[in-house]
């Protein structure tokens, strides 16, 4: 049995007042468990702000990007330990807007994989294919080779403390979410594709959808077998939203 994740992320959004108004609200709507776990993704310089406010809360919380090496001069980055010392359980590793714009490659994605792990946390691995990709038919060939340079590079154990998020990048704020069909169609080839190297891990991974996940189409998505959870951007920042889409996660 696999308990459904619902994680935020947040992108490069929110404010202090903003966090604390959105914060709350999630936390006295997730006070009495909503039989999910659930996360927030945050930009680097809330995390003080989250830590303190969600530390015994049953919400998570984690950053949206580390860096491959443990430390030493390079300008800019965050390491996997200092989010640890922030309480973070989860950071994003691979998400589609890094492999765009900061040309992220499988191979690093997989080395910043291993840097989140070495310092325990839970990397939420990001696959998914580009509209055009798509259309070309090699949705298959794109998300297998994503999640196969992980395996190449640190085995396929690795994916025993990972969550895979499932994230079609033209569904990605574009309104145009998956059709839970089309969603379990990827899934269940990204477990099929993991269960060819070990099939009880295959089992107990959580793969998560992303694109457009909002409260009024959570539910027919995680109603699918093959569908765990949400990594959820826009509706993320929105309370009632969240929640919404947590409350379906539970069901
Ligand atoms: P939207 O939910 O805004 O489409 O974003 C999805 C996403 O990129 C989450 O990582």
């Amino acid at each position: 049995m696999r308990t459904k994740l619902v994680a935020g992320n947040w992108k490069m959004h929110g404010s202090l007042t903003a966090n604390e108004t959105l914060l709350s609200a999630l936390k006295a709507g997730l006070a009495a468990g909503v039989g999910c776990e659930s996360a927030v993704c945050v930009p680097f310089p809330f995390l003080t702000q989250v830590q303190a406010l969600l530390q015994g809360s049953p919400i998570g919380w984690g950053a949206q990007d580390v860096s491959e090496h443990a430390k030493g001069a390079y300008t800019g980055e965050v390491s996997a330990s200092m989010l640890r010392e922030f309480g973070c359980g989860y950071v994003l590793v691979g998400h589609s807007e890094r492999r765009a714009m900061h040309g992220e490659d499988s191979r690093l994605v997989a080395r910043k994989m291993r840097a989140a792990q070495a310092a325990s946390l839970v990397p939420i691995l990001c696959v998914g294919e580009t509209l055009a990709q798509r259309e070309g038919g090699v949705t298959e060939d794109v998300v297998t080779e994503q999640i196969g340079a992980v395996i190449e590079e640190l085995g396929v154990g690795s994916l025993a403390c990972a969550v895979i998020a499932y994230e079609p990048v033209w569904a990605i704020g574009t309104g145009k979410t998956a059709s839970p069909e089309q969603a379990q169609t990827v899934h269940a080839t990204i477990r099929g594709f993991v269960a060819g190297r070990d099939q009880a891990l295959a089992e107990q991974l959580r793969i998560v959808y992303g694109g457009s996940v909002k409260a009024g189409n959570a539910a027919e998505l995680f109603a699918m077998p093959d569908i765990d959870g949400g990594l959820v951007g826009g509706a993320s920042l929105d309370a009632n939203e969240f929640l919404g889409i947590c409350a379906a996660a539970g069901q």
